[in-house]
């Protein structure tokens, strides 16, 4: 079998290493993939670039191109973008089964108003929120409410879009940057005010077979919890980042608490995708807030989570294949997925300045060969493009994951730190905290 996988960052090269351990899988294309997917065994990356033959070609039509000249089996999309705009209806339409959801779906995360009235309309446990599309009328509702509050931009704006907001000045300066200064452009045209949650944040990836034609097989499956560390230091100080580290699974997570979430998060949720006749056949990211009244859903991505693949997917004890074929056939009601019993810890190492301004092309360091039990997950960084040869150079600003599996959780930590000091490039920073007490978003101000 031959797949294809759509993405760049170590989200994606933690999928194309998930499938290329499938006796099933022959070859992954990464599309365009990264140094890591393309030194990875079994894959190769495509440039989309050279697919674009004309200005009227879209990166959706050169995947399309490529996936059907390569007569791939089918396509696993890694990011949410592509999804929005329409690469999973372009892939079937070209008769080319994929694993993510159609640009029906991918609203769900690429408009938030969109996706709390779908919460709201099918009693999704969340917080609650007014949208608005004129800055007089929210800034009256935040004078009425007051703060702490939450400022959302309706659309897609690369994880700049939420501003938790301590005080009344901070949340006006705010409404004002995304609705009238256009700070994330189209973007904060409209926006949500949000009822400030308290408690920490989980995050539950999930695989999702969902079809207008058989309603009956609709299924969710949760995989094992997961903790991004969103901030850049240590302690969950300092700016907002893509994510500096994750764990998984989660251990400060009680069975009554995912027993809430089954019942007032996922079932009402399944209930939606059914009834809003949704062609939803991929994954779903569920980030929760752990509040004193249960949890409750901050947001829907149509994905799955960086950098949580790179904690949760070397737990897996199934075949990822066989799983994104139960996705695509409408079986995934009859498809288990079973997990190692351990845990798994992967810090980011970044370029120096990220998230700010940061340099690029330093060569990185790195142990070729890594235990059964670790693994080094490449976001940032390219083979050297002189000969396409090692050794990786950075090319971005999260560069690298060290993930690493143990019995008990300091185990995956000691390891997933040892590992990290073997790696090195000039101007590399990492998070020292990982997964330890303290370390986690608490959801205060
Ligand atoms: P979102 O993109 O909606 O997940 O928001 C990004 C981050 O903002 C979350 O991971 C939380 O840390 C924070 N956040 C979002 N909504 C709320 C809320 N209602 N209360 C407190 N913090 C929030
Ligand atoms: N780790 C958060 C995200 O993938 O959006």
């Amino acid at each position: 079998m031959k797949v294809l996988v759509v993405g760049s960052g170590g989200r994606e090269h933690a999928i194309a290493w998930a499938l290329a351990k499938s006796p099933d899988v022959t070859e992954v294309i990464c599309v365009p993939g990264n140094g890591g997917t393309a030194a990875e065994k079994k894959c190769r990356t495509i440039d989309p670039k050279e697919y674009i033959s004309t200005e009227h070609m879209s990166f959706n039509d050169a995947v399309s191109v490529i996936a059907t000249e390569e007569r791939c089996d089918f396509v696993v999309v890694g990011p949410e973008d592509p999804l929005a705009q329409g690469l999973a209806d372009v892939l079937w339409k070209a008769g080319i089964p994929v694993v993510g959801p159609k640009s029906q779906g991918a609203i769900l995360e690429a408009s938030k108003d969109f996706s709390k009235e779908f919460m709201q309309k099918y009693g999704v446990a969340c917080g609650y929120s007014k949208s608005f599309t004129s800055t007089a009328e929210a800034l009256s509702y935040l004078h009425e409410k007051g703060a702490p509050i939450v400022i959302k931009a309706d659309g897609l704006a690369a994880g700049k879009g939420v501003v938790v907001a301590a005080t009344v000045k901070e949340a006006e300066e705010a409404i004002i940057n995304f609705m009238d200064k256009k700070t994330l452009g189209t973007a904060g045209t409209k926006i949500l005010l949000e009822e400030y949650l308290q408690g920490v944040e989980i995050s539950v990836l999930a695989a999702v077979s969902v079809t207008p034609q058989h309603p009956e097989k609709a299924t969710i499956v949760p995989f094992v919890t997961a903790r991004d560390h969103k901030r850049l230091l240590d302690g969950a100080k300092g700016p907002n980042t893509g994510g500096m580290g994750a764990v998984a699974p989660v251990s400060d997570v009680t069975a009554d608490m995912m027993e809430a979430f089954q019942k007032d998060i996922l079932v009402p949720t399944l209930k939606g995708l059914i009834a809003e006749k949704m062609d939803y056949r991929g994954f779903i990211f569920f980030g929760l807030m752990l509040t004193s009244t249960g949890p409750k859903l901050l947001e829907y991505n149509v994905r799955l989570g960086d950098p949580e693949t790179q904690a949760v997917l070397p737990l897996m004890d199934f075949d990822f294949s066989k799983l994104c074929r139960a996705i695509i056939d409408e079986e995934l009601q009859n498809f288990t997925c079973t997990w190692k019993p351990g845990f798994v810890c992967a810090p980011v190492a970044v370029s120096g300045g990220y998230p700010g301004e940061y340099h690029k092309g330093y060569t990185i360091s790195l142990p070729l060969q890594t235990r059964e039990t670790e693994k080094i997950f490449i976001a940032g960084a390219q083979l050297d493009r002189r000969n396409e040869q090692l050794p990786l150079i950075t090319s971005g600003g999260r560069v690298l994951a060290t993930a690493a599996y143990g019995e008990t959780f300091q185990e995956a930590w000691e390891k997933a730190y040892k590992l990290m000091e073997k790696v090195h490039f000039e101007s590399m920073f990492y998070r020292k905290d990982i997964g330890l007490p303290g370390a986690a978003e608490s959801g205060q101000l």
